[in-house]
């Protein structure tokens, strides 16, 4: 991951925290979970210990994908299984894999090609990334945060005009990157290998 010119650290504090231990709002970001039921069940587990309130999935939830290999345990209807009880505690957009069909058995909307939200401080504009991109930006107002998955590659970027983020993938990362997600407290974001737990990026805005 390039560097940037922001206030970041590296660090190896365990990701998690006692769910409710504290009042402050906090986002957990992943994506590309390609059917692994594994991958999902370790996301999940991770979401728990964190204490956050919300899950952004960034799209590819259901399929592996023509150019992937098959992922770890791949079982969509088991990651169907797992995700659903999670519903309203779940955010997400569309990935390029994702199909109608796909909405016919998540509970949760999954078709809406971007998500444009604001937390008390931030603007946030969430989208899967085959469409819009550092490369082919959409609309935003200066300081916006762009967030892709789709690259399966973690990243923090700053552009003249807009922050770049991207968790990677939780179930089939490249670029010898981590199996990977990220959480979001206040103006904070930090980066989280899955299987260890550790912290190996952070950026506060
Ligand atoms: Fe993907």
């Amino acid at each position: 991951m390039p560097a940037n010119k922001g206030k970041e650290t590296t660090g190896t504090a365990e990701a998690e925290k006692s769910p409710g231990a504290e009042e402050r709002t906090k986002l957990m970001i992943a994506s590309d979970i390609h059917g692994s039921a594994y991958y999902c069940r370790r996301m999940l587990e991770a979401f728990r210990a964190s204490g956050a309130e919300r899950l952004l999935l960034l799209g590819d939830i259901l399929y592996h994908g023509p150019r992937n290999d098959l992922p770890r345990d791949y079982a969509p209807k088991d990651v169907i299984g797992m995700l659903n009880p999670y519903a309203d505690r779940i955010l997400c957009v569309r990935g390029n894999c994702e199909a109608e069909v796909d909405q016919m058995v998540l509970d949760f909307p999954v078709l809406a090609d971007y998500a444009l939200f604001m937390t008390e401080r931030l603007t946030i504009y969430a989208t899967h990334g085959h469409i819009w991109n550092p490369e082919h930006r959409p609309p935003m107002i200066p300081g916006t945060i762009l967030l892709n998955g789709h690259t399966h590659v973690p990243r923090c970027e700053e552009y003249p005009d807009f922050l770049y983020m991207n968790p990677g993938s939780v179930s089939i990362p490249k670029e010898d990157s981590p199996h990977s997600y990220m959480l979001l407290e206040e103006e904070t974001f930090t980066w989280i290998d899955l299987e260890t737990g550790k912290e190996y990026r952070k950026y506060q805005i």
